[in-house]
């Protein structure tokens, strides 16, 4: 599996030759100038929840690309009003596309879409195939529905938490989280974006390797392996 980050909570994952566009925010995000918001591949876009910051440019790519959104019901049914076609979720439950399989699991957050509709109940995805197994939390708090992320899916190889504070956990509670779903490999997320979240990256790193534990804090355009 290939990651890319486009900053903030975006990632695209690639794997078995099919593009995976997490919660895409760039053409609102300064650090992200670099990135081409109209070359990125999307096959499927996965959307955390309804905030602007995760959803922003989730139409644009979707019509360039055809790519189908993948979110929580209300979401998906939003998108289906615009002539955009999708995959609706909800919470606890999975299913297995042709790269593999999504289950859609538990925030503590908010969701409300751009224009006010109501977007559901926000919350993470757990994808898994041959290649590997990974969990994208969304904005979320700490919360002890994480603990049955282990039980309920394969071994994580890596997953992506938010640590910015203030909207979403902060670094202390990214630490118990990644102990929670038993992921040695952290990709942090949901940092200094804006004032509110951001980060001290040395103490970050220091958070966690206290707690002997390694993360990432990706460049806006990294692109990282996993085997
Ligand atoms: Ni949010
Ligand atoms: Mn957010």
């Amino acid at each position: 599996m290939n990651l890319t980050y486009y900053g903030h909570a975006c990632f695209g994952v690639e794997t078995k030759g099919v593009h995976l566009l997490f919660d895409p925010f760039i053409t609102g995000n300064e650090l992200a100038s670099q990135i081409d918001v109209d070359a990125i591949p999307a096959d499927y876009i996965l959307l955390t929840h309804g905030h602007q910051d995760h959803v922003l440019d989730a139409e644009r790519i979707a019509r360039r690309t055809g790519a189908k959104i993948v979110s929580n019901f209300e979401i998906v049914s939003w998108y289906g009003a615009k002539g955009i076609e999708g995959h609706p979720m909800n919470h606890g439950g999975k299913w297995q596309f042709d790269f593999g399989t999504v289950k859609y699991v538990s925030a503590i957050h908010s969701s409300v879409l751009p224009d006010g509709t109501y977007g559901g109940n926000p919350g993470g995805f757990v994808v898994w195939n041959e290649e590997g197994c990974f969990y994208h939390a969304g904005d979320t708090a700490l919360t002890m529905d994480m603990q049955l992320v282990p039980k309920t899916c394969p071994k994580l190889d890596f997953c992506m938490l938010p640590i910015g504070d203030n909207f979403t956990m902060g670094t202390e509670e990214a630490v118990l989280a990644a102990g929670f779903v038993q992921c040695e490999k952290v990709i942090a997320c949901h940092f200094d974006t804006f004032g509110y979240i951001r980060v001290d990256h040395e103490e970050v790193k220091k958070a966690f390797s206290d707690a002997g534990k390694s993360v990432i804090l990706p460049e806006i355009g990294e692109v990282i392996t996993f085997e």
